[in-house]
């Protein structure tokens, strides 16, 4: 098939780049022209792994292309994605100007019928929107149908998640698009990762739901954290102990820093305006995202308690980026915790194996350490902020030797207490005695 994708970010560069491998002719618009000539150039702009490879296969293959000319690439485009960006306005509403203006563009310039399928994280009742921009300017009054497909893909393992789905979602009522949809799934959809049709409405509520149900699963673990840590019991245990429980399931129940990244953080904010707009508040997720707030707090203090004056010690941070095997930094609560020391005067050291070029363009006065052993030189305290795998077997011994001070505060739990305090550190961690 031929498809066409507006936006080359995470989920834009990863859905065409798959899609391409499948078999498809993929063209990838975006307005960063700096991107696009990057890519042109077989070069990935973010890190994901496994992306690079399949990418430069596919264009050299050329099924792959990519441009910043959109008029050209929607001329014999049969499925048209938008996946641009949709962050926080102020007042927490989507804000939907880039989602927008694709759908402007193509109102202009599409010449024939082609499915508009909507991959954005947008508020319910976008896909009307976007139906509506593009009726309003379009030229040629040919027929189209807007479907909504949510990306449920995770940064880091983007590309098996992508080709793997648990499942697809696609919204609509117009038996052409779907027709088109289970077309272009057909590689990927399988009995155990199954395509569901849904109206375009519940699909876009689907993805709001999806992503609250996570994020409250963390913060519920994170407040029940706090609550072993004030009667003597270990999070971990109780984590153990319900994850064991079908009902409920293992994944999503680690305390730790909270949860941040480009996605929860604004999703959680979107429907919860969307809740209030809609007169159907949603008091759960306000006090999802409250903990979460606060979780960044409740670590910041328990470094203020065992380093009550911050002011000229050494701190150095373990991991940047808001999860392991990614560049991505957007909402990191890494973010508040640096605010948070460099307000306290404190000297900072980082060290994140994939983030830091990202992390330099905000904070250019921290010192970033070339390996983890680096940043601990000289420090009162490590922060351990991400759990990258790099981090769980380093030398315990050199680690306490380049330390002012043996004190890990470990913001994810990655070690044993017992264990890291016989290697003679002082450790504190979240929810455990
Ligand atoms: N990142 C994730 O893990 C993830 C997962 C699921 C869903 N989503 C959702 O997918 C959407 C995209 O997220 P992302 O992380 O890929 O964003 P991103 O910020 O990484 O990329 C967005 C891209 O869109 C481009 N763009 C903006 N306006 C454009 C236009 N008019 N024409 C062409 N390109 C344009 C930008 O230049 C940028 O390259 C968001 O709504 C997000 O919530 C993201």
């Amino acid at each position: 098939m031929r498809i066409t994708i507006f936006g080359t970010g995470y989920v834009g560069l990863v859905a065409g780049t798959c899609l391409a491998d499948l078999g498809n002719d993929v063209t990838c618009v975006d307005i960063d022209n700096q991107k696009i000539q990057k890519l042109k150039k077989g070069s990935v702009p973010l890190f994901e792994p496994g992306l690079p490879e399949l990418l430069t296969r596919n264009v050299r293959e050329q099924r792959l292309f990519f441009t910043t000319d959109a008029v050209s690439a929607l001329l014999e485009a049969e499925v048209i994605f938008i996946a641009v960006g949709t962050p926080s306005a102020e007042d927490g509403s989507v804000d939907l100007q880039y989602v927008d203006a694709v759908a402007e563009t193509i109102g202009k310039h599409l010449s024939h019928y082609a499915v508009i399928a909507n991959k954005s994280t947008v508020p319910v009742g976008t896909a009307d929107r976007v139906t509506e921009i593009i009726k309003r300017h379009q030229k040629n009054k040919v027929s189209f149908s807007v479907v909504s497909n949510p990306e449920f893909l995770r940064e880091g393992s983007a590309v098996q998640d992508f080709l793997h789905p648990d499942r697809v979602i696609v919204g609509t009522s117009d038996e052409k698009a779907k027709s088109i949809m289970e077309q272009l799934y057909k590689g990927i959809t399988r009995p155990t990762q199954p395509l569901i049709f849904t109206d375009v409405k519940s699909a876009e509520v689907i993805k709001y739901a999806g992503n609250a149900m996570l994020a409250t699963r963390i913060s519920f673990m994170n407040e029940f954290a706090r609550f072993c840590e004030k009667v003597g019991a270990d999070i971990k245990a109780v984590a153990k102990g319900i994850g064991l429980d079908q009902r409920i399931g293992p994944r999503f129940l680690q305390a730790g820093l909270g949860y941040g990244g480009s996605c929860f953080p604004k999703d959680i904010k979107g429907i919860l305006h969307q809740g209030k707009t809609e007169g159907s508040p949603f008091r759960i997720l306000e006090a999802v995202d409250k903990v979460n707030q606060e979780q960044r707090i409740f670590v910041c203090e328990k470094l203020k308690k065992q380093i009550p004056h911050l002011s000229g010690k050494t701190i150095a941070l373990w991991g940047i980026a808001f999860k392991p095997k990614t560049d991505d930094i957007r909402e990191a609560p890494s973010l508040d915790i640096i605010r948070f020391l460099l307000k306290e005067q404190a000297q900072v050291r980082v060290f994140d194996p994939e983030a830091m070029l990202a992390t330099k363009a905000l904070f250019p006065s921290l010192h970033y350490a070339q390996t983890p052993y680096e940043a601990l030189e000289g420090a009162d305290a490590l922060i351990i902020i991400t759990e990258w795998n790099t981090f769980r077997e380093l030398d315990k011994e050199k680690m306490k030797s380049l330390m002012k001070q043996p004190f890990i505060l470990d913001a994810r739990n990655i070690y044993e207490p017992e264990e890291i305090r016989k290697s003679g550190f002082i450790y504190v961690s979240i929810g455990r005695p």
